[in-house]
């Protein structure tokens, strides 16, 4: 039967556009990481208020890891801080703090850091914050095919889908991009077969909590069918 919803689950976003958005100020393209970041802290805090329980953040591409060594050095500070920070103060609210992707090809301190502190998450938490950190789904898929090659045998679809970074992790409901392109850039694949999809012109540094609630509402209104009629 056809679902209205009131609420997803599980909200995905494409954080694109922090480059375009320094260069109209003439600003290095880390000023737009950096106020990329500042978005990032109120918006988990403004999508929790709302009554999300997941919200899955593309925070670095496996791609993007070929950027110039000097804007991954920024990009790489602003994890340091963003988990030295603001991470701890999420997990003392009871929050967890997660990642998908394989961080060991970050620098090893970052690396550590991340693991450290999504290590303390609380086992029952009202509210996650997940982040694709040097994530590619085709690479997540393929992964997840050795496993069940190592294992052998016939797969099922929820066999396979424990078998992905997301294993207990719904998938999500609705994924926004921001910053005008329409594509999904290799996020989530798999797990977006049935997700709504938002895409706004509006750059990321520039996202507020008002247009997050904008995509809520759109995706208030739409009718999911999962393929049936
Ligand atoms: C895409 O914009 C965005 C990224 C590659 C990185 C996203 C990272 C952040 C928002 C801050 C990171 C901080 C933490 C703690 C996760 P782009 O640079 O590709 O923009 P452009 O398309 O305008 O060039």
């Amino acid at each position: 039967m056809a679902e209205k919803n009131a609420l997803p689950v599980n909200v995905g976003i494409i954080m694109d556009g922090n480059g375009r958005w320094a260069k109209k100020r003439l600003l290095p393209r880390s000023a737009g990481h950096d106020a990329g970041m500042k978005r990032i802290v109120k918006l988990v805090r403004h999508a929790r208020e709302a009554g999300i329980k997941y919200l899955t953040l593309y925070a670095l591409s496996t791609e993007n890891l070929s950027r110039p060594q000097e804007e991954l050095d920024g990009l790489f500070a602003l994890f340091r801080k963003y988990f030295e920070v603001y991470a701890p103060k999420l997990l003392s609210e009871n929050a967890a703090v997660r990642t998908i992707g394989d961080i060991s090809a970050l620098p090893q301190d970052v690396a550590e850091k991340i693991a450290q502190v999504c290590s303390r998450s609380p086992r029952d938490p009202d509210f996650t914050v997940v982040f694709a950190v040097n994530y590619g789904s085709r690479a997540e898929i393929v992964r997840a095919a050795n496993f069940a090659a190592e294992l052998g045998g016939k797969m099922t679809e929820e066999g396979f889908a424990r078998l992905l970074y997301t294993s207990d992790i719904p998938d999500p409901d609705l994924i926004i991009r921001t910053g005008g392109e329409i594509r999904l850039s290799n996020f989530m694949l798999w797990q977006a077969a049935y997700a709504e999809l938002y895409f706004t012109d509006v750059l990321f540094p520039d996202f507020t909590d008002k247009h997050f609630d904008r995509a809520l509402k759109e995706f208030a209104g739409r009718t999911r069918r999962f393929g049936k009629v």
